[in-house]
């Protein structure tokens, strides 16, 4: 009997259908060559479920999630909801999503491609041999303390966010940090504001009271956020493991993707204790190129590879998914954002249809 895994597709809004289509074809591609079965079961999110469902997180989805073994998002927002009251907009459907599937734990890998060293706005010196992993807390944090929100007063109008974390919230995230750092080069370097806030004071002590209890062998440092961002563009070759909460954590990935070149190309994974994870792509929904065959899927296609890795154990369909991403670079395409002299553009349907001719060569 062959063995078959059911994932859900969140195509979501803007490039997502096209850069999901892409992915699918892939995923088909390797699965066969792999001799398992993947059942897909699509479901509306964000801006498309504001149009089917009139909310961006239908109930329907998320059960769909639920039942699932993992998920693959690829992407969620667009300029026409923006002024739409917070519950309903596409981004608090992905907060819901992250909440409801209890998924604490981001993981955004920024590993170099020797082939786009010269993508990069920085030297190539520089970023050459980068390979670092982003930990970034999910569900907690300034996204979801309470109290927040707005009121009237007397001198004006008044908005306000809470930056709260409790000790199990950071404890787990530290473990999944340590333990990464423990499988990668043993370095973890903890990202907090410890010298202005008591929410990173605490962070600070149970990142350590954990490396005492347990992670003796991981090199633990710390630093302040605003001194991560600058030595991320300095020397992003010194990070191993950045362990950050939920604010910092989206700041510098993006940060940390633009090492790569694009952020075009960079997957990340969302996993909770137990239960599907969220694989998907850090960019966002791109509506300026949407609907015109311009997108990269790469990022997308690489989050299909952690999908299976992490979420489905299929290691070596994994493996050449991303295989293929190399060799299709190291032949000299390119889609747009990504484009260099003497390369070859192509649209976002014809680099899937490369990606698989690599797969299958
Ligand atoms: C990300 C995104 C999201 C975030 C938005 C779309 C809510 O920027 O996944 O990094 O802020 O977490
Ligand atoms: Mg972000």
């Amino acid at each position: 009997m062959t063995t078959s895994h059911r994932i859900t597709l969140l195509a979501g809004d803007g490039i997502g259908p096209e850069i999901t289509a892409v992915a699918r074809q892939l995923l088909d591609a390797v699965s066969r060559r792999h001799g398992f079965t993947l059942i897909y079961d699509e479901q509306p999110m964000g801006g498309a479920a504001i149009e089917a469902n009139g909310v961006p997180l239908p109930e329907s989805t998320l059960e769909a999630c639920r039942a699932s073994e993992a998920v693959l998002l690829a992407a969620i927002g667009s300029p026409q909801y923006d002024k739409l009251p917070r519950q309903q907009r596409p981004e608090t459907g992905l907060l819901g999503l992250r909440a409801g599937l209890g998924l604490f734990a981001n993981l955004r890998p920024v590993k170099i491609v020797p082939a786009l060293a010269s993508a990069s706005s920085l030297k190539p010196e520089v970023i050459d041999g980068v390979d670092l992993m982003v930990v970034r807390e999910l569900t907690g944090g300034i996204y979801f303390g309470t109290p927040k929100g707005r009121v009237k007063t007397e001198s004006g109008e008044r908005g306000f966010n809470t930056m709260a974390y409790s000790d199990f919230e950071v404890d787990r995230i530290a473990r999944v940090g340590f333990e990464l750092a423990r499988q990668r080069r043993g370095q973890l370097c903890s990202v907090d504001k410890a010298n202005v806030l008591d929410v990173s004071q605490l962070w600070r002590e149970r990142v350590e009271a954990i490396h005492g209890e347990a992670y003796g062998d991981v090199a633990l440092s710390h630093l302040y956020v605003d001194n991560a961002a600058m030595q991320l563009v300095r020397a992003p070759k010194q990070f191993d493991v950045l362990l950050t909460g939920n604010l910092f954590g989206d700041i510098l990935s993006d940060e940390a993707a633009m090492l790569s070149g694009s952020i075009g190309m960079l997957p990340s994974a969302s996993l909770g204790e137990a239960g599907p994870g969220v694989f998907e792509p850090i960019h966002g929904s791109a509506p300026d190129i949407a609907g015109q065959d311009k997108a990269n899927p790469m990022a997308m296609v690489l989050s299909a590879a952690m999908l299976l890795r992490i979420g489905l154990k299929q290691e070596a369909a994994a493996a050449d998914l991303e295989r293929a991403v190399d060799q299709v670079l190291a032949e000299g395409y390119r889609t747009g954002d990504l484009m260099q002299a003497g390369c070859t553009q192509l649209g976002c349907r014809a680099m899937g249809d490369q990606l698989q001719a690599a797969l299958e060569s």
